[in-house]
C-alpha cells in the first residue's frame, strides 16, 4: 500500500480507531439494553429515540472497523477486547430508572465527545485526513445525541 502514510502513522491512527471502535461497540449494547429494558411514563418515546440511536451507532462501528482494514491493520471484533479496551463502564444487573439511563448515555456521548477530541488531534498529527474527517463527523454525532439527551431530561 502506498497511500502517503508511514507505518508508523498508520499504527498510532489504527490504534486510535480500534479504541474509539471498543467504546462504539460498548455504547451501541448499551443503548440496545436501555431500548428493551425502559420502563416509565416516556418509554415510547424514549424507546423510538433511542433505536434511532442504535442505528446510526451501528453503522458507525462498521465505518470505523472497515476504514481500519482499510488501512491495512486489523479491527478488534471480539466482545473479550470491545469490554477490555473500553473506556465506558457498564453496570452489569442492575435496575435502573429511566432517568437514570439517559443520564448514563448523556455521560458517555461526552466521554466519547472528550476522547474524540483527542483522536482528531492524533489522527491530523499522523497526517491521516481522512481518518480525521471521519472521526469529526462522529464528534458531531456525539455532540448532536448528548443535546437530544440533555434536552430530554429537562423538566
Ligand atoms: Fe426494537
Amino acid at each position: 500500500m502506498n497511500i502517503g502514510l508511514k507505518e508508523e502513522n498508520i499504527k498510532n491512527v489504527s490504534g486510535a480507531l480500534n479504541n474509539y471502535l471498543a467504546d462504539l461497540y460498548v455504547l451501541v449494547t448499551k443503548t440496545k439494553n436501555y431500548h428493551w429494558n425502559m420502563k416509565g411514563q416516556h418509554f415510547y418515546t424514549y424507546h423510538k429515540m433511542l433505536q434511532e440511536h442504535y442505528e446510526a451507532l451501528d453503522e458507525a462501528v462498521d465505518e470505523v472497523a472497515e476504514r481500519i482494514v482499510m488501512l491495512g491493520e486489523t479491527a478488534i471484533g471480539t466482545l473479550k477486547e470491545f469490554s477490555k479496551k473500553s473506556v465506558l463502564k457498564e453496570t452489569p444487573g442492575e435496575e435502573l430508572s429511566e432517568k437514570k439511563m439517559i443520564q448514563n448515555l448523556v455521560k458517555d456521548h461526552e466521554q466519547m465527545i472528550k476522547g474524540l477530541r483527542e483522536s482528531i488531534v492524533l489522527c491530523q498529527e499522523n497526517k491521516d485526513e481522512g481518518s480525521a474527517d471521519l472521526l469529526v463527523g462522529q464528534l458531531k454525532f456525539h455532540e448532536k445525541t448528548a443535546w437530544m439527551l440533555r434536552s430530554s431530561l429537562e423538566k
